[in-house]
């Protein structure tokens, strides 16, 4: 076994590798694989010490073991500005668990099957305005179709004035926060110990005010319904007391924020790939068209795999991991290299070739594949996403033909997440009439 020593990782200053991570996260993941193996550290602007990123599976099952370690500063640096202290994605400990119980029932079983009509539904409409014969952005077309998903089955906003104003927030605060220029002054405010300019965008004090009117809506009405914000609000804590509006405007705001972006970016992927893959097109194709949802699921394993949305997924050590050859020190910021773990050969033959059918055997490997990060804080919106991937891919799939236009997309760091740099596009042509003119949609 090593010595207790963080492990190797380029020697330019951390201005230099910070830049390089906001422009070019892929390239320098891959040549400091090349140049160190399996663990590396990087030290980024603003941060005291190295975060060590991991590509073997046993280390990150080590890691993502333990529910003990915490979040690494990173996470409060760039969400807690935005999502604010009540935020899912921040809390720890016993707290983050006693949310997190509180908000996972809607997420799972039958819940979520009732879900998958409403998304069939918002699709449809979306498919309905589509040229015919014109060119389209996925990307846009689907974050428009997750938005709404998100307003509707997890908020339950009903009234349609206020659902037309988010429409029109979120992408426009989304913009506003995903430039490289921006992420720098955020994380060099955060080394100056300087307020974030994330916490003076007007826009986030716009979207913070529809937040907090839909709040005092609902609960002036009794919230009744099966989502999510109805719940919330209907949730006692032992001592009887209800969540503050504050509270509730965090987990909205999380849940907007990392449900609606990060699914509609996995979809636009998941449409890149298959475009540029015409043999995979056509066996799925022709599997919805017997019915068939296996080769449908492994095509979606196999987009989240070559195209990680979230390229890391955190912890700080609160106590020392030992596993693979590395003795890190309690107090170490970890991640595993979400990138690194998915294109290993060891695990992935032709790790860089969109291949749906590896997965058609069996599910991916739990500390190999991790789209929706791991342990006790795994994404809480992953089944969500995957029955929203589906439903959208099928509807898409029935009634439109694409063609990709242009070259293959290059991969680029928008906010937290990696997206298409052209946003995936796309010309159309109408295969079938919406479904309300054809023959009845099977429940
Ligand atoms: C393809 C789409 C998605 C991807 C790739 C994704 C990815 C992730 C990742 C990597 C994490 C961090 C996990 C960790 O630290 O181990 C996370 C956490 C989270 N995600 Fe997602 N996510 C997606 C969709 C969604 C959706 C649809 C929702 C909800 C509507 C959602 C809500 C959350 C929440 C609340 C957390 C915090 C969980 C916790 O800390 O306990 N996500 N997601």
């Amino acid at each position: 076994m090593s010595e207790s020593a963080l492990p190797r990782g380029p020697s330019a200053p951390p201005l230099w590798q910070t830049l390089r991570w906001l422009v070019r996260p892929v390239e320098l993941m891959e040549s400091c694989r090349r140049r160190f193996g399996d663990a590396f550290s990087l030290t980024f602007l603003g941060f005291e010490s190295p975060m060590v990123l991991l590509s073997d599976p046993e280390v990150v099952r080590e890691l993502y073991s333990s529910t003990e370690h915490t979040l690494p500063p990173g996470r409060t640096v760039s969400l807690l500005p935005v999502m604010g202290p009540s935020s899912l994605l921040l809390l720890e400990g016993d707290q983050h668990l006693e949310r997190r119980r509180l908000m996972l029932p809607p997420f799972h079983g039958e819940r979520l099957r009732a879900y998958g009509q409403a998304v069939a539904e918002i699709a449809d409409g979306e498919i309905e305005r589509w040229p015919d014969g014109g060119e389209i952005v996925i990307h846009e077309r689907m974050r428009a179709i997750t938005l709404e998903a998100i307003l509707r089955v997890v908020f339950g906003v009903t009234d349609e004035a206020r659902r037309e104003r988010l429409r029109a927030a979120v992408p426009a605060f989304l913009a506003a926060t995903s430039s490289a220029s921006l992420s720098f002054r955020v994380l060099l405010a955060g080394r100056l110990g300087r307020r974030s300019p994330l916490e003076r965008l007007a826009l986030r004090d716009e979207l913070d005010a529809l937040l907090f009117s839909e709040i005092a809506e609902r609960r002036a009405s009794g919230a009744s319904g099966e989502d999510v914000l109805s719940l919330l609000l209907n949730a006692r804590f032992a001592d009887g007391s209800t969540m503050s509006d504050r509270e509730l405007r965090d987990h909205l705001m999380t849940l907007l924020l990392a449900g609606h972006e990060t699914t509609a970016t996995a979809l636009a992927w998941t449409f890149e790939l298959l475009l540029r893959n015409p043999p995979a097109l056509r066996r799925l194709r022709e599997s919805l068209a017997a019915g068939e949802e296996a080769y449908l699921r492994a095509v979606i394993s196999e987009s989240l795999r070559l195209r990680p949305v979230v390229p890391m997924a955190g912890r700080r050590l609160a106590c020392e991991l030992t596993a693979g050859g590395l003795r890190l020190p309690a107090g170490t910021d970890v991640t595993p290299a979400i990138w690194l773990l998915h294109t290993r050969p060891d695990v992935y033959p032709d790790p860089y070739l969109f291949r749906p059918e590896r997965f058609l055997d069996g599910a991916p490997a739990t500390f190999a594949w991790l789209p929706f990060g791991g342990g006790v804080r795994r994404c809480l919106g992953a089944a969500f996403a995957e029955l929203e991937m589906r439903v959208v891919l099928e509807a898409v799939l029935a009634r439109v033909a694409l063609e990709p236009v242009g070259r293959a997309e290059r991969i680029a760091r928008r906010n937290v997440t990696l997206a298409p740099a052209r946003g995936a596009r796309a010309r159309t042509a109408r295969r079938l009439p919406s479904p309300e003119a054809a023959a009845p949609r099977a429940a």
